[in-house]
């Protein structure tokens, strides 16, 4: 249970573990605590959007920390996993659009971009999306049917308020061959370009369709994607935009492979839009990518060195060290970049601190639980004085 205590500027404190810590404080202190004057979106709004991610307990909770701070830090949001099909259309016919009732309606009253995420996705997807009423898998042509009304379903609903729409999300492996997803068995190699028309015939003629995918530097992803663009460009399927997920690690990859992507990315022609940043501060074992549905670890004493919140001034100097060459290396791409969004608002939002380890305690993000600013947010604000 959380309980809050609320004072102006949606000042918040609370109980509960993994939000923030006891310590009253408003927005604007935290601004001015961390010695920037001006705030991210501020920082940035001649370059590229810079947004974050709002997860259901934002929403439901009163004067949610992380909201207020989201409304005053970011140009963009897109909900973690708030319009994913399980979650807004868990069974035929049932939709809980109550979440993203308001994230749409955020977008509209705050000025800030909103983006949709995921129309079309192998996972957080309910089995009953692939399969008839008897238990069968779909022909082709229904599951396609049934993807065209997922999406005249968020058309109609949203229109134009949601502009940015990740079309597709994952569908290419790390050697670069298609993921063996249900829409791949059931629809086939072209299940990617399929979506991608249903996109353009149902969605907003002015909004910004995605390819989306983690480790999107992987020569054999890369080439696939490459190659895929190409191939709609010839054929007149429309895409405007790749999406780059940007879970990265403390060293990889590095600036340098993180500049070669974007330009070869740069080169399609295409918006590129960095969409889930996070660094994992406290490693994965050399593991990269971000897939879902890898085995978990369990949190143990090596693995989850800062349990108890006291993390070293060295590795915070590294960590902003780090998100420093990889703002350098966006802004050097600034003009091929659309939007930079985090994965989350603070390290207690993170999706890091349940994978790949669960139950630790992670850091990759540029506000700390109690919504104060780190060395790393100040460190990429500098860049742009
Ligand atoms: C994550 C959410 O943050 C988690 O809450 C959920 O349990 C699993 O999915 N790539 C994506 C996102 O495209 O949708 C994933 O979000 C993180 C990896």
């Amino acid at each position: 249970m959380k309980i809050y205590k609320i004072s102006h500027l949606a000042i918040i404190a609370t109980l509960a573990i993994g939000v923030f810590s006891c310590s009253e404080k408003s927005t604007e202190q935290v601004t001015e605590q961390s010695g920037s004057t001006v705030t991210l979106k501020e920082a940035y709004a001649d370059k590229f959007l810079v947004g974050a991610t709002l997860g259901a307990s934002m929403f439901t909770t009163p004067n949610h920390p992380s909201l207020a701070l989201a409304k005053e830090n970011f140009s963009a949001v897109t909900l973690d996993n708030d319009m994913k099909w399980e979650r807004i259309n868990p069974l035929p016919g049932k939709f809980n659009f109550e979440i993203a009732d308001q994230f749409a309606q955020l977008g509209v009253d705050e000025n800030i971009s909103t983006v949709g995420h995921v129309l079309f996705w192998h996972s957080q997807t309910p089995d009953w999306v692939f399969k008839d009423d008897e238990g069968n898998l779909l022909t082709r042509d229904a599951l396609l049917e049934r993807m065209r009304e997922r999406a005249k379903m968020f058309a109609t609903r949203y229109g134009s308020r949601i502009k940015i729409w990740d079309v597709v999300n994952e569908a290419i492996e790390d050697d670069g061959t298609l993921r063996k997803s249900l829409y791949n068995q059931i629809i086939g190699d072209d299940f990617i370009e399929q979506a991608f028309i249903i996109a353009d015939q149902e969605m907003p003629k002015d909004a910004t369709l995605i390819y989306n995918d983690y480790g999107m530097n992987r020569i054999g992803r890369r080439d696939t994607v490459l190659a895929m663009v190409k191939e709609f460009q010839q054929k007149g399927v429309r895409i405007d935009g790749i999406g780059l997920q940007g879970h990265w690690g403390m060293v990889n990859p590095s600036a340098e492979i993180i500049d070669t992507t974007l330009t070869l990315y740069a080169a399609t022609g295409l918006r590129l839009h960095i969409t889930e940043l996070d660094v994992d501060f406290l490693g994965r074992d050399g593991m990269t990518g971000a897939d879902v549905d890898i085995e978990k670890l369990i949190a143990t004493p090596e693995n989850n060195p800062y349990s108890d919140g006291n993390v070293p001034a060295a590795a915070e100097d590294k960590f902003a060290a780090r998100y420093k060459e990889i703002f350098q290396t966006f802004i050097k791409h600034q003009k091929s970049i659309d939007r930079v969004t985090f994965w989350g608002v603070t390290d207690g939002d993170s999706w890091l601190n349940g994978w790949p380890v669960v139950g630790r305690t992670n850091y990759p993000l540029l506000f700390k639980r109690d919504g104060s600013a780190k060395k790393a947010h100040d460190a990429v604000i500098d860049l742009v004085k």
